[in-house]
């Protein structure tokens, strides 16, 4: 069985997404060919997971400006800037909380300005470097969950032995919540990849995933990917993972995230709030592993993030069949924040966020501005 990988994209045939909602029943695959269909499809889910959607984007934009006419098809190079500002703001708009994809818009922008502003510049020579810089983000997001995985197991495993809970034969018991794995990133994943990192180290006793209510992209996506990669592994309802600790039958929680702000504070799928809360009850290491093109220093607390709301139908049906009672009022937030307070370490591909003592959380604007 080959690797796991949810984006496709050759400049020839362009972009294509695995239907993550039909897995793991059916892999089918559907082409992305305008930015109209990529904003589409990050917004009904056929791709998500915040890495993975800042990738898309960027290759949406690519195969835009390949598709197109490379640049022949611009009068002059500040119309080439304008289409990557207009189809790069667009696409931000698809999905509010992860700050992956406005990463992307930010950092394209800038090469469509900078490139644009080179002495002897065309349309031709602005889109290819634009497009260089959007190709590079698929290998840049595996090197940077390579990184991630081998950094998060190190500090995971020395956190646990910290706690006086390491298993025999320096294995560890590690819960985790959502998708952070091959599919949720270009490939590998972020807290799955720090998984698959103590795996291969010999280190991983079990792996727990939560089944993440409502749209359960833990029972969907990551059990799927712990079957296929071979991984010991267990499946337990969201609401079971406080009984598990209590049980003593975990050493340590790593979490994905959709946004880190300044002080640590932490946007994730729904119910990481929870586990931060059980996890600090049972005095477990709770790590948080995200590339740092999930970091956002503009805003100071998770006060500010924009969480997003999904449709009813996620909590009042089930697989197309209404399970809850006509006139229920529904709130269905898809992520909540877990307090940075409450987060042991930020592992990122350029190593872990120092701690801020001050404020209790992390000192993600000074790690940023020392990259
Ligand atoms: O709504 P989703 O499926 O996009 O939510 C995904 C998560 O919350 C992940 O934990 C997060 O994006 C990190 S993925 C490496």
């Amino acid at each position: 069985m080959g690797s796991l990988i949810a984006i496709r994209y050759d400049r020839a045939s362009g972009l294509s997404l695995l239907d993550q909602r039909k897995l793991p029943f059916e892999t089918a695959w559907l082409p992305t060919p305008t930015p109209q269909d990529a904003w589409q499809q990050i917004k009904d889910m056929v791709v998500r997971g915040a890495p993975a959607i800042g990738v898309t984007g960027a290759l949406s934009l690519a195969s835009h400006l390949t598709r197109n006419g490379g640049g022949k098809q611009y009068s002059s190079v500040a119309a080439v800037v304008e289409d990557v500002e207009k189809t790069m703001d667009y696409l931000v708009t698809s999905r509010p909380t992860a700050v992956n994809l406005a990463d992307s818009a930010t950092k394209l922008k800038a090469v469509a300005r900078q490139a644009a502003a080179a002495e002897g510049a065309t349309p031709e020579s602005v889109t290819a470097e634009v497009v260089a810089a959007a190709e590079a983000t698929l290998e840049e997001d595996i090197a940077a969950n390579k990184a991630i995985g081998a950094a998060g197991a190190k500090a995971l495993l020395d956190a646990v032995a910290a706690r006086g809970r390491t298993r025999s034969g320096g294995k560890v018991r590690v819960l985790t919540h959502c998708n952070t794995g091959s599919l949720a990133t270009a490939a590998y994943g972020t807290a799955l990849g720090i998984i698959r990192a103590l795996h291969d180290a010999g280190a991983l006793e079990h792996a727990y995933c939560t089944e993440t209510r409502p749209y359960n992209q833990g029972a969907r996506l990551t059990a799927f990917e712990l079957v296929h990669d071979g991984l010991p592994a267990t499946l337990i309802c969201d609401s079971a993972a406080a009984a598990l600790m209590g049980a003593g039958d975990v050493d340590a929680v790593v979490v994905g995230a959709d946004r880190v702000v300044a002080n640590g504070d932490t946007a994730n799928k729904i119910g990481t709030y929870a586990l931060g809360i059980a996890a600090a009850h049972h005095s477990l290491p709770f790590f948080v592993a995200a590339p740092t093109t999930t970091l956002d220093a503009s805003l100071p607390s998770g006060a500010a993030i924009v969480i997003e709301q999904r449709p009813p139908e996620e909590i009042t049906h089930f697989r197309g069949q209404r399970v809850a009672a006509e006139g229920i009022g529904i709130w269905n937030p898809c992520f909540d924040v877990v307090p940075g307070s409450l987060v042991e370490g930020i592992v990122t591909e350029r190593g872990v966020v120092p701690r801020d003592h001050d404020s209790g959380g992390h000192a993600v604007r000074a790690f940023m501005g020392a990259l």
